[in-house]
């Protein structure tokens, strides 16, 4: 099985980019976290990063036939009803990941067009938040 970790637009900047909200992990270390995460329950990984909009809705369709998808889809978490409308059209698990706590922030950041359409949401832990979307996709895993 395969598990799919996509992220949105400004992470390619994480370690740089505002590290008092983001902390000083790099999408490398967090890269490294889920390969470890996924080789404990022996899962492949695809992992990627894109700033596009349609490129990200290109990559949800892609993990069709995955066991699931760690999805932070960043800023357009709460403005793409494209990225939405993908998690649905391809109905796979998603499990949004934010490394910020989004409610402890701006109020535009409060509301999300993933939430509805995902199988949870993890806020608020860093990059720690993405293994553990790793292993709540690893136990609905059937085999
Ligand atoms: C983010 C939160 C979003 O509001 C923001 O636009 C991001 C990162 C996070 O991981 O905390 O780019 O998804």
């Amino acid at each position: 099985d395969t598990v799919h970790v996509l992220n949105g637009p400004n992470l390619n900047l994480l370690g740089t980019r505002e590290p008092e909200v983001y902390g000083h992990a790099t999408l490398g270390d967090v890269e490294n976290a889920c390969r470890a995460a996924c080789e404990r329950h022996g899962l492949e990984l695809v992992f990627r990063q894109t700033n596009h909009e349609g490129e990200l809705v290109g990559f949800l369709q892609e993990a069709r036939g995955s066991l699931g998808v760690a999805l932070n889809a960043a800023a357009y978490t709460h403005t793409s009803v494209a990225v939405a409308d993908a998690i649905k059209a391809v109905g796979l698990n998603v499990v949004e990941v934010h490394l910020s706590n989004v409610f402890a922030r701006e109020a535009f950041r409060h509301h999300s067009y993933v939430s509805s359409v995902a199988l949870g949401v993890i806020c608020g832990l860093g990059i720690d938040g993405y293994r553990l979307a790793i292993d709540a996709l690893a136990a609905r895993r059937v085999s």
